[in-house]
């Protein structure tokens, strides 16, 4: 990675408190950004700062923001927080998901992997994408997948009330997130901010350790083929901090390179359909 001073930046990284989101937030520290953690437990939450200020001699210019964000008051609450306290965002990295074996619901009364795969990237970016355009030159880092390949959104079946299939549900999150990411690009052209998507890697984190056959699946898999967390936090350091891709924008990465996506990922229709319905729900909760 190249030597690069984030001095005086301001970067917001969700699901800060394990996996790849951990290891962004740290470096992002290390290169001298001021990094705001999002959590939703506040015990585990705390006890990352501490280890973070270890690791970065007490030097760390970090803070905290807890929420849930699979709920919509929550990713109000956290965009609030951070709204009465900062008065610029440089980089907000949108990296906190899951994968649910069973069908669940949010607060709200979403499927649990739409709320919190994209919801959450949604309207978390809308709020604070005043803040954002204000600091520009800005950008946005949107944590995908390549678990998307060959998926299209069922949009006949949203909620997965009829059937759920736990792989393509969030697979089709996973795609949600490139179009949220094309749509959001042409909307923010011309302002300065950017907006890029990406795929880790097979990454050994807590991903998919649910209970069951698929959690015990998953742990096995990640121990033969799986990259580490500090491999696989690579590319989302590369968008949020590299010059390589000042005013590169509406794009899908892998291995720190642009990567051709689907065609489903590059369907414009779908893509401004997804963004018609998530303004809906959000409007709705306000
Ligand atoms: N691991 C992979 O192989 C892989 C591959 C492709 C894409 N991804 C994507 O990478 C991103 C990060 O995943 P990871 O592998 O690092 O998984 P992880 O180790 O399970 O970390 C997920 C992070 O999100 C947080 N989180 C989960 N639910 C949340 C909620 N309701 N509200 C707020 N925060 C919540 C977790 O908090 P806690 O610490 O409290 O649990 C944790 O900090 C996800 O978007 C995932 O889809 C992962």
């Amino acid at each position: 990675m190249e030597n690069i001073n984030m001095g005086g930046k301001i970067v917001m990284v969700t699901g800060a408190t394990n996996g790849i989101g951990k290891i962004t937030a740290l470096e992002l520290a290390k290169m001298g950004a001021t990094v705001v953690l999002v959590g939703r437990n506040p015990i585990k939450t705390a006890k990352v700062m501490a280890e973070f200020q270890q690791t970065l001699g007490g030097k760390g210019k970090l803070d905290s923001i807890i929420g849930d964000l699979s709920s919509l008051a929550d990713i109000h609450s956290v965009a609030q927080t951070f709204l009465s306290k900062y008065d610029r965002l440089d980089v907000l990295v949108n990296n906190a998901g899951g994968f649910f074996s069973k069908r669940l619901e949010s607060v709200d009364g979403y499927e649990m992997t739409f709320a919190l795969n994209h919801l959450n990237y949604f309207l978390l970016t809308k709020l604070l994408l005043e803040v954002l355009k204000k600091s520009a030159p800005a950008r946005i880092v949107n944590v995908s997948s390549a678990a998307h390949f060959g998926n299209s959104i069922n949009f006949n079946d949203l909620q997965r009330k009829q059937k759920y299939n736990s792989w393509r549900v969030y697979a089709e999150s996973k795609l949600m997130n490139i179009l949220f990411t094309r749509s959001l690009a042409q909307r923010l052209e011309g302002t300065g901010v950017t907006v890029n998507a990406l795929h880790p890697g097979f990454v050994a984190t807590s991903f998919g350790h649910g209970k069951g056959m698929m959690g015990f699946a998953t742990k096995i898999a990640q121990k033969i083929f799986a990259i580490s967390p500090q491999e696989g936090a690579q590319t989302t350091i590369f968008l949020a901090s590299s010059p390589q891709v000042a005013g590169v924008t509406g794009k899908y990465f892998g291995k720190c390179q642009e990567q051709k996506p689907t065609v489903q990922a590059l369907d414009d229709i779908a893509a401004e359909k997804l963004w018609q319905i998530s303004e809906e729900i959000v409007q709705k909760q306000v």
